[in-house]
């Protein structure tokens, strides 16, 4: 029973992350669309709480898969390989979410001097490498994401 419950808890953490990718990305092609700031500032604010449900979403599968190992009665040190790398690819998964959400709120931050009028001269030029580079996270988070979950799938069905 307490298996089936951490392994629902895990799915839900799932779904979250995936309607975290989802719906950021959607938003984030509104934004891109945007022509003038003031809309563009609005939907990075409109962002924002859909940010945070990813760390959210990270913790509910960090502490619901050490439940999963813990009642499969895996150890840190004599894990299964899936397993283990698995838990590299998250790993960089997060590291990867923190610094792409650095990048987010500097960019959010940019875009508010602009509205304000009180940006550097080179602000478009800080926005665009910004810009650039979050439309890089929506690639590379997906694929860390898939690879974390093909690991997950084919290494519990006995196929890795
Ligand atoms: C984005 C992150 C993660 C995703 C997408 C994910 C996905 C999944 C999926 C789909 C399964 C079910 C596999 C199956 O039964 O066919 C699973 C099981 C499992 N996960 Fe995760 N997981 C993630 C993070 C973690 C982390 C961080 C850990 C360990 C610290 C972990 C440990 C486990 C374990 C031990 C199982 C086997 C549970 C069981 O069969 O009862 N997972 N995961």
């Amino acid at each position: 029973m307490e298996r089936q419950i951490t392994l629902i808890i895990h799915f839900i953490g799932l779904g979250l992350f995936v309607t975290t990718f989802v719906a950021g990305f959607i938003l984030n092609r509104q934004y891109t669309k945007a022509n003038d700031l003031q809309t563009k500032a609005t939907i990075l604010r409109g962002m924002r709480p859909i940010g945070l449900l990813s760390p959210f979403a990270s913790l509910i599968m960090l502490v619901t898969g050490i439940g999963n190992m813990h009642i499969l009665g895996y150890s840190l040190f004599e894990l299964p390989p899936w397993l283990a790398y698995k838990i590299v690819f998250f790993a960089i998964a997060l590291i990867s979410g923190v610094i792409f959400s650095i990048r987010g709120r500097k960019r959010g931050a940019i875009i508010q001097q602009m509205v304000a009028g009180s940006a550097p001269a080179n602000a478009e030029v800080i926005l665009k490498s910004h810009d650039q580079q979050i439309r890089l996270s929506y690639l590379i988070m997906p694929i860390l994401f898939l690879i974390i979950l093909t690991l997950s799938v084919f290494g519990r069905t006995g196929a890795l």
